[in-house]
């Protein structure tokens, strides 16, 4: 087999065979494939797509291009969540403590930020002593024991995703369905995942910008899922703003504390909530959604919420007084306004330019070598629908850099205001299952 040959096939729309992916995914990963033929392999894939056996093999040369994590000795049905990227998007930090509140084992292995979206294990590390490098035998104990772990990816779980990713990333082929779905499954089945809810995000901070390309992606992971015995729900997720009013490390905590608290934005409660009542239902804790949703809500208001997520902080040795006292997280030294310039409604806010102004802040990594300022982050003041008079804040930027302007003028910019009120915002467009 030639590689030459695999690309010009693509190139020219055919179907590739099991043997052939598994010839460019194997040996790209052993380095018997070089960068420039395997950019454009994917080049040629981003442009003729791929059919949906062929999706289906990529993700398992993916998964078996590594070793997979054995969960086995871990008890029931192990749920987990994965989205596909957005901006203050701190889901993952609510969902864990409420799923396990009903004895639905979450397992989770997540992942760090990259570029203008943050990553879970990031926000976590802003706890004073929060560990996230858990050993195998730590993780299955606390499963068992809580019903609940999170540890950053460890061994050599799906190499060849990340080695591939990392091209994507600098050849302009992240962007494709069968790319992400491959990447996105092939870590969660890896992963060890028995039941999976997909948080797929569509908007202006999101890699699928429009409904119809996310149903698609949507579709095409759960039809992964269900092919490799997997029950997957996939959830459309609206990403034309930041989620909720918190974007950055220490600021995402703090929100999700608000939200276990019962006093989050309804955006994120809606969200979160939708995500941890699929969960529960496929790890067999309800029968239906609306049970599961009624009783989620009732364990917020009963102050059992917020327990499990200072349960999690201090089994994994982070200090658990930020959870009654979130000023203990880092704070920022300055915090400078951002206001509007002109009156009318806010029509709309690019997610994706408040994440990169976040970045810039230093809520967020350029490369993969830069170190995260935990306090730095924006909050939103105003989000879309909301009215504004001239001079209004319509976000803070936290910052300890002692000069901010090209944030600030990227964060401007994500504003656009109207004289007209814009239509309400969805939270969630579809759900998959
Ligand atoms: N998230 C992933 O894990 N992979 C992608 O390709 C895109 C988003």
């Amino acid at each position: 087999m030639r590689m030459v040959d695999i690309i010009s096939k693509k190139k020219n729309g055919g179907i590739l065979s099991k043997e052939e992916i598994d010839y460019a995914v194997q040996g790209y990963t052993k380095g018997e494939i070089p960068d420039y033929q395997m950019s454009s392999f994917l080049m040629s894939v981003y442009f003729k797509g791929m059919n949906k056996e062929e999706t289906a093999n990529l993700t398992m040369s993916f998964v078996n291009s590594g070793d997979k994590a054995d969960l086995s000795a871990i008890e029931g049905m192990k749920v987990d969540k994965h989205s596909t990227g957005g901006v203050g998007d701190k889901i993952s930090l609510i969902v864990i403590p409420l799923v396990a509140s009903f004895d639905v084992p979450v397992a989770k292995m997540s992942g760090r930020g990259l570029g203008h979206t943050g990553g879970t294990i990031d926000k976590l590390e802003s706890i004073e002593g929060f560990k996230i490098e858990l050993s195998s035998e730590e993780f299955i104990k606390n499963v068992n024991t809580y019903k609940m772990a999170i540890t950053g990816q460890s061994g050599n779980l799906t190499p060849a995703d990340k080695k591939i990713y990392a091209l994507r990333d600098v050849t302009a082929t992240v962007d494709s369905i069968p790319l992400i779905a491959s990447s996105v499954m092939s870590k969660k089945i890896a992963s060890g995942a028995d039941a999976i809810v997909l948080d797929v995000k569509v908007g202006s901070g999101a890699f699928m910008k429009s409904i119809d390309e996310a149903k698609e992606l949507a579709r095409t992971m759960v039809e992964i899922g269900k092919s490799l015995n997997r029950k997957t729900v996939a959830i459309v997720t609206d990403m034309n703003q930041p989620l909720g009013h918190e974007v950055g490390n220490a600021n995402e905590i703090r929100e999700a504390i608000e939200v276990l608290k019962g006093h989050g934005s309804q955006d994120e409660t809606t969200v979160a909530l939708t995500i941890a009542s699929y969960m529960t239902v496929l790890g067999g804790a309800f029968n239906s959604f609306e049970e599961a949703y009624k009783a989620l809500e009732d364990l917020i208001k009963s102050g059992k919420a917020i327990e499990k997520l200072k349960q999690l902080v201090k089994i994994q040795g982070g200090n658990p007084e930020v959870i009654d006292n979130p000023d203990l997280l880092p704070q920022a030294k300055y915090h400078v306004e951002v206001k509007s310039a002109c009156a009318g409604y806010v029509a709309s806010i690019d997610a994706e330019e408040i994440g990169i102004a976040a970045m810039l802040l230093g809520a967020g990594r350029k490369t993969k070598e830069d170190i995260i300022d935990y306090a730095a982050g924006i909050t939103m003041v105003k989000k879309v629908g909301d009215k504004v008079e001239e001079g209004d804040i319509l976000c803070i930027l936290h910052t300890n850099m002692t000069q901010c302007s090209e944030s600030q003028a990227v964060a401007v910019k994500a504003f656009v205001v109207d004289k007209n009120a814009p239509a309400p915002v969805n939270y969630i467009y579809d759900i998959i299952q």
